[in-house]
């Protein structure tokens, strides 16, 4: 898949997701089959008042490759400089704006989902983003409830320069309850000419296949299965070239793909800023006695401790 001048290597994106999308584990699903990752979404504002927090959680480094930074805010102007920060200190290949989140803490401020609702504002953010920077600069949406409606926005975001769309078939409203409706991806697909990326509750390789063809998007982009289980990317790769569905992962797997991810925490200094023990529990959903395991990681003290509780668990 390509956007703009950027070439993918396929077509399965990790989502970008607070307190979760953070380098170590960008990297781990990148190892296993994921296409290209975004950050968490990274506050336009605190970069341009240098916040340390902020900048950190738009960095890279070489072992992931290329990669891109998602933000978030509500002016055109500020987000603009911030756009064009990040471009000459970080490096990402694409930008993306956040235009989908239901948080209240986001909308309150006119940001995230909030956008949508002031289509002409999008509109001027994208623009202004775009003439900032010399990379693409994408848009994550959410949908509204009529579909023309969903489809126009996403018309008028191409208008302004837009390089792809992906699109999480809930509204604002429904924030994470009921199911996605793709139909908007293919209706949006139907209408603009650059790719579209469809988003919502994608947790195999018979769905996955399913969304590609009902919707005939360019790309899929996965969330919360991918949370504990990277190999999810490389089970449904293997779907999509064979049409045969392998075997969820297992204890042992969960507990390798952890122990990279507690490693690679470690080395890119990131363990002592993230909940261990709540990253680490992503990992024994549903795992046959993951509660008592998850209990007992409530006082773990280092990342030897984590693995060890997890090889009592296999
Ligand atoms: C813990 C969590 C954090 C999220 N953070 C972000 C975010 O920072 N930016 C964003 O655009 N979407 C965010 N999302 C939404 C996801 O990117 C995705 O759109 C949503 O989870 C639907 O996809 P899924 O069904 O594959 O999980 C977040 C979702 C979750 C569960």
């Amino acid at each position: 898949m390509q956007i703009g001048k950027v070439r993918l290597g396929g077509n399965l994106l990790l989502a970008p997701m607070a307190e979760v999308t953070n380098l170590a584990y960008r990297v781990v699903c990148r190892r296993r089959g994921a296409s290209f990752a975004f950050t968490e979404m990274v506050n336009s504002d605190a970069i341009l008042h240098s916040n340390r927090k902020s900048y950190q959680m738009a960095s890279s480094c070489a072992d992931e490759g290329i990669f891109g930074i998602q933000i978030f805010g509500n002016s055109p102007v500020s987000m603009a400089k911030a756009a064009g920060i990040l471009e000459n200190t970080r490096s990402p290949s694409i930008i993306d704006i956040n235009a989908g989140c239901p948080s209240p803490r986001i909308r309150k401020t006119g940001a995230g989902s909030m956008l949508m609702e002031k289509a002409d504002l999008l509109e001027n953010i994208v623009r202004c983003v775009v003439e900032s920077v010399t990379v693409p600069v994408t848009v994550k949406i959410r949908v509204f409830r009529d579909v023309s409606q969903t489809v126009e926005l996403a018309s008028q975001l191409e208008n302004a320069g837009a390089s792809a769309i992906t699109v999480h078939g809930r509204t604002a409203m429904q924030q994470y309850s009921g199911v996605a409706d793709h139909l908007h991806v293919r209706r949006i697909k139907e209408e603009l000419s650059i790719p579209v990326i469809a988003n919502g509750d994608i947790s195999d390789g018979a769905f996955a296949a399913q969304v590609l063809e009902y919707t005939g998007c360019d790309g899929l982009m996965i969330g919360r299965a991918a949370m504990g289980d990277p190999d999810i990317f490389s089970r449904i790769a293997a779907f999509l070239e064979s049409g045969v569905e392998s075997p969820p992962a297992d204890c042992d797997q969960r507990k390798s793909s952890l122990e990279e991810y507690l490693k690679l925490l470690e080395a890119y200094g990131l363990d002592k800023k993230i909940n261990l023990a709540a990253n680490s529990a992503w990992f024994t959903r549903g795992l046959a006695g993951s509660r008592s395991f998850r209990k007992s990681f409530q006082d773990v003290k280092s990342i030897d401790d984590i693995i060890s509780r997890m090889e009592m668990l296999c």
